[in-house]
C-alpha cells in the first residue's frame, strides 16, 4: 500500500472530482489535499462547501494547459501524488470544439506528467500519478461482449480520442521513464453535483420544469451506469493498492437503453413531484441523433473485484431516486449552474434538433 502526505487532485471542482476530494479530505485527515481547478463552466466551488474549511484542504485556481504555472506549483509544493481528473468531459461539446479537448485533455495531461517527472527526478518510491479515464476510449460494442483492460483502444468522438491520447501518454511515461503511473477507465457516472448538460441531470431539470426531454435517435444506445460515490471509492482503493503501471476497468454491471432509463426516471419524478402516473413521460421528445453516436458501452470490472475486492454498492433504482432527491432539494445549485452561459449552450445544442 502506498503511503503519501500531500496529494494534488486536479478537476476537484467538477462532478466526479468533487466526490473524490470530499472522500479523501474526510477519510484521510493525515493527508494534505490540494484541489487544482480552472473553474470552467463545469467547475463549481459550491460543490465543496461542506469541506472547504477543513484544515487538510486547499484550493488553487489554475489552468493545466499553462505549463509554466504547473511547473511553478510543483516546485513550491511538495506533492507525493497526483490524482488527475481535470478534463473537458462532454462528448457533444467535443463535436463542436475539438481543439479545447486536445488542449486540456492531451496537452494539460502532458504538462502535469512533465512537472511531476521534473520534480520527482526519476525517484518514484511512494510517488504516484493516477490518471482518471473513461470506457469511451474502447469505442463501441454491438449487442454482445464487454470491455476488459486488454480491449484495443478504438475511440470515435473527439472527446474519447483526446482521453485515449492522454491514456497513451500516461502509459508512455511509465514505460519510458519508469514513472509510477496508474490508470482507471470507468463507465458513465450518475449522482449529485452532475452538470445538467449530461443525460440524467439534464432530464431531471427538464422534467422538473416541464420542458421536452431530448432523446437522441431512437433512444436505443446503451450505457453502463455507476453511482459516482462508488467510482470515488474505486479510485481510493486503486490509488492505495495497485501496482505501478496497472490499469483497472470500473463499471456498474448496470446496462440501460437510454429510453428505458428515461422512462424509469420519469416514473420516479412523477412520484416525487406528485404527478399523475405517465405525465412526465409525455415530455420525451426524440431528436436528431448525435454524430458518431457509440451504440453500447459495457465494462467488465472482474479484475477490480477479484484483485481489490471492489463491487458497486447501490442498486440503480435506489441510486437514481437518491439522485432525484438531491436535485429537488438543491434548487439553488441547479438555478445557479443553469443561469448565464448554460442558456446559450442549450439553445445552440438543441434548437436545430
Ligand atoms: P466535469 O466536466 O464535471 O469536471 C471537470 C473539471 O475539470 C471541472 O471542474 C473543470 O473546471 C476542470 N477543468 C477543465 N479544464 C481544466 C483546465 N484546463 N485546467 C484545470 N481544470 C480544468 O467532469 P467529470 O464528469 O467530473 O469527469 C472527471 C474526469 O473523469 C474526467 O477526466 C473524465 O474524462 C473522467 N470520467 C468521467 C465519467 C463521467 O461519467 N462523467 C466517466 C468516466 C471517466
Ligand atoms: P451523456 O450523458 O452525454 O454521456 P456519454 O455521451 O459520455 O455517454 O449521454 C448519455 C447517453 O444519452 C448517450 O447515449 C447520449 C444520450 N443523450 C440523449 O439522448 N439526450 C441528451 O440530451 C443527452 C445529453 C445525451
Amino acid at each position: 500500500m502506498i503511503t503519501v502526505k500531500k496529494i494534488l487532485i486536479t478537476g476537484g471542482a467538477g462532478f466526479i472530482g468533487s466526490h473524490v476530494v470530499r472522500r479523501f479530505v474526510n477519510n484521510y485527515p493525515q493527508y494534505e489535499i490540494v484541489n487544482l481547478d480552472k473553474l470552467t463552466y463545469a467547475g463549481n466551488l459550491a460543490n465543496l462547501t461542506d469541506i472547504e474549511n477543513k484544515p487538510n484542504y486547499r484550493f488553487v485556481k489554475e489552468d493545466i494547459t499553462d505549463a509554466q504555472a504547473i511547473d511553478e506549483l510543483f516546485k513550491t509544493e511538495n506533492f507525493d501524488a497526483v490524482i488527475h481528473l481535470a478534463a473537458e468531459s462532454h462528448v457533444d461539446r467535443s463535436i463542436s470544439d475539438p481543439t479545447a479537448f486536445v488542449m486540456t485533455n492531451v496537452i494539460g495531461t502532458v504538462n502535469l506528467l512533465n512537472a511531476a517527472r521534473a520534480y520527482w527526478k526519476g525517484s518514484y518510491d511512494q510517488k504516484r500519478f493516477y490518471h482518471v479515464s473513461t470506457d469511451e476510449v474502447y469505442g463501441a460494442l454491438g449487442d454482445e461482449g464487454m470491455f476488459t483492460e486488454t480491449t484495443a483502444y478504438d475511440p470515435h468522438s473527439p472527446y474519447s480520442a483526446s482521453k485515449a491520447s492522454s491514456d497513451h501518454f500516461v502509459r508512455a511515461y511509465h514505460d519510458t521513464y519508469g514513472m509510477d503511473c496508474v490508470i482507471s477507465n470507468c463507465s458513465n457516472n450518475y449522482g449529485s453535483h452532475h452538470f445538467p448538460e449530461k443525460l440524467i441531470p439534464l432530464a431531471i431539470n427538464n422534467i422538473k420544469n416541464n420542458k421536452p426531454v431530448p432523446v437522441y435517435g431512437k433512444g436505443e444506445n446503451v450505457r453502463d451506469w455507476l453511482w459516482v460515490e462508488d467510482h470515488a471509492r474505486a479510485i481510493d482503493v486503486i490509488f492505495h493498492n495497485s501496482k505501478a503501471g496497472d490499469t483497472y476497468n470500473i463499471g456498474g454491471h448496470n446496462e440501460w437503453k437510454n429510453i428505458d432509463l428515461i422512462n424509469l426516471l420519469c416514473s420516479i419524478m412523477d412520484e416525487k413531484l406528485g404527478r399523475e402516473k405517465g405525465e412526465s413521460a409525455k415530455l420525451i421528445t426524440y431528436v436528431t441523433d448525435r454524430a458518431g453516436h457509440d451504440l453500447r458501452y459495457a465494462i467488465d470490472s472482474t479484475k477490480l473485484q477479484e484483485q481489490l475486492d471492489w463491487v458497486p454498492s447501490l442498486q440503480f433504482e435506489e441510486g437514481l431516486a437518491k439522485t432525484v432527491d438531491w436535485y429537488l432539494q438543491n434548487e439553488d445549485w441547479l438555478t445557479n449552474v443553469t443561469s448565464g452561459n448554460y442558456q446559450s449552450y442549450y439553445e445552440q445544442q438543441y434548437s436545430h434538433k
